[in-house]
């Protein structure tokens, strides 16, 4: 693999990194999207008609984000490593909403689907950390108005964040990684051909299984994350000059 080490690496994650911390991905058996309609809980129709049902899904997403079981694994912490010892820098992109990057030690984070543990108010637009439950009467820690958060992430039909930065990195970058992301959802499914396009960046798919766009990766790495990323991590370190 020859990648130029004062280029950044564009990583970009998706549930499959979090799978093995106790997170449960979107899709396939067992997945969210099973157990939920997304149009009845990610959706801006879906909080005008139903809040609470909104409300309710997130809810029980942020108590399994911060219940004692679950952690960063070793692929988390791989990517942490990686960011403090890669010359050019490391862009590391995700589409999960919880903190086990920012808990495995990232100290940057780019959170295109926004995160679970913030509410934005939508009285003052001020965007807040928040740990409990989001009830119908809960009031906005900047402006002090009620009943007017919702949780800081992008439903579908909305803008996702940062994609400017992650533009920049596009361009920037001397090897994009994919990481346990199904390919499904767009713009982030589309990196590796946006990365491509520039023409000098290297590009790795690390999934479980075959992605919607495996095809499009120069090279593929199957397994499970927090094998595959801490070996890979290991082999991009070990190469540097
Ligand atoms: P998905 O649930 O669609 O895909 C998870 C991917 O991770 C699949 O390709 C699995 O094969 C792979 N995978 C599972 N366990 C793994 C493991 N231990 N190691 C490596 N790979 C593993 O999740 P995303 O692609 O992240 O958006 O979903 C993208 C977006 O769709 C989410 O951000 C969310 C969702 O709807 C919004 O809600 C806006």
């Amino acid at each position: 693999m020859d990648v130029e080490p004062a280029r950044p690496v564009l990583v970009l994650t998706g549930a499959g990194i979090s799978a093995e911390s106790g997170l449960p991905s979107f899709r396939g058996a067992d997945g969210l999207w099973e157990g939920w309609r997304l149009e009845e809980v990610a959706t801006p129709e879906a909080f005008a008609r139903q809040p609470e049902t909104v409300q309710r899904f997130y809810n029980e997403r942020r108590r399994s984000l911060l219940a004692a079981s679950v952690a960063p694994n070793p692929a988390h912490l791989a990517l942490a490593r990686l960011a403090d010892r890669w010359p050019g820098g490391v862009v590391l992109v995700t589409q999960n909403i919880d903190d086990l990057h920012e808990r495995g030690g990232s100290a940057s984070v780019v959170h295109m689907h926004g995160e679970l543990l913030k509410v934005r108010c939508l009285g003052c637009q001020a965007v807040t950390l928040w740990r409990k439950d989001v009830a119908a009467v809960s009031a906005c820690d900047a402006c002090g108005q009620a009943g007017r958060l919702r949780p800081h992430v992008v439903w579908f039909g909305e803008m996702p964040l940062a994609l400017d930065v992650i533009e920049a990195a596009i361009e920037a970058c001397g090897l994009f990684i994919a990481i346990g992301t199904s390919g499904n959802v767009y713009p982030a499914a589309g990196f590796v051909d946006a990365v491509r396009r520039v023409g000098h960046a290297h590009t790795i798919e690390v999934n479980l299984d075959a992605s919607a766009v495996t095809s499009a990766f120069d090279e593929v790495r199957r397994g499970p994350a927090s094998v595959r990323v801490p070996e890979l991590v290991d082999e991009l370190l070990a190469g540097l000059p």
